[in-house]
């Protein structure tokens, strides 16, 4: 099913690849032209719900409403600075802001809120992360530094490493990749934080060679992209070490990585990618999260049915 215009936005599956292309060109136009949509939603407001701390997520958003011309109204810190805290319910804040706002940008610490929102919205609500389930935003705009690099996202080797039990950025950019042909995902993961099984099962089955290794230099031989992952310590269980072979970007990995690689983080970056690896020419998260503003201002148009 395609992602239809003035549809809220859950999960990266409900992208096709048309849906994703089309993206990635009117992110390249407004990134090209961006004069050209500095009034694009002058009379709209979008309204971005936090339940869970952001930076890039939450100011990309906003800054790409304003950027497009229109207003924004926030709650950075809703679990403590909403009426939730006098117990009101996701579903009767979400009926009440679908009355002040004509698009919600919603991130919440329980996976399933993006949906059970959007059942309850009149206007759409686009899934800014639900806790360890999806960040479908963070997979396009991961996609548009990938097309952007290569032209194109099919023939792909990426290499997944760090928290891909827990971290939704990894399951949905996983997700979107099968819609590119002859794409395969290596996965390195310390014990216990390894690619969910359901997951993995769907990716094989929709086309996706997923490869497990244990050493990350391993994977990371002839790899196109090395997409690194903070362990989500917030998340893990209270019995989990998150120190337990922990995987960092060294010297020996940097040397193992492919000089045309790219490699992407989508931050913020703790002890498993030191600043050390900045000047490193293949180096790209600074750019991945540059371009979330030109992608979530495309997400934005479209939501609005402005595009
Ligand atoms: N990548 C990402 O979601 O960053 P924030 O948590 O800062 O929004």
């Amino acid at each position: 099913v395609a992602w239809e215009a003035r549809q809220s936005i859950t999960s990266i599956r409900q992208f096709e690849r048309p849906d994703l292309l089309r993206l990635f060109d009117r992110a390249d136009d407004i990134r090209d032209r961006p004069s050209a949509y500095a009034d694009a939603a002058t009379p709209y407001v979008l309204a971005t719900l936090f339940y869970e701390p952001s930076t890039r997520t939450r100011l990309s958003f906003e800054a790409a409403m304003m950027r497009l011309g229109g207003k924004v109204i926030s709650t950075e810190n809703a679990r403590a600075m909403s009426s939730a805290v006098k117990g009101e319910s996701l579903a009767d804040t979400i009926r009440i802001v679908s009355g002040y706002a004509d698009v919600i940008a919603l991130r919440h610490h329980e996976e399933g809120a993006a949906a059970l929102a959007a059942a309850v919205a009149s206007v759409p609500v686009l899934n800014a992360g639900d806790g360890p389930g999806e960040h479908p935003s963070q997979a396009l705009l991961d996609a548009y530094l990938i097309y952007r690099r290569r032209g194109s996202l099919d023939g792909l080797t990426l290499t997944f490493v760090g928290d891909l039990a827990y971290g939704r950025t990894v399951h949905s950019l996983a997700l979107l990749l099968t819609h590119f042909h002859d794409v395969t995902v290596r996965v390195v993961a310390p014990e216990s934080l390894g690619l969910p099984t359901a997951l993995a099962a769907e990716l094989a089955r929709r086309g996706v060679t997923v490869m497990p290794f244990s050493r990350l230099e391993d994977a990371c031989r002839h790899a196109d992209v090395l997409y690194v992952t903070r362990i989500q310590t917030e998340r893990l269980p209270a019995d989990l070490d998150p120190d337990a072979a922990r995987y960092t970007v060294d010297p020996g990995v940097l040397a193992a990585l492919p000089a045309h690689a790219i490699i992407m983080h989508p931050l913020p970056r703790v002890a498993e990618l030191p600043p050390t690896v900045d000047a490193d020419p293949r180096a790209a998260y600074f750019e991945q999260a540059r371009g979330g503003l030109f992608v979530r201002m495309a997400l934005l148009l479209r939501a609005l049915g402005l595009d």
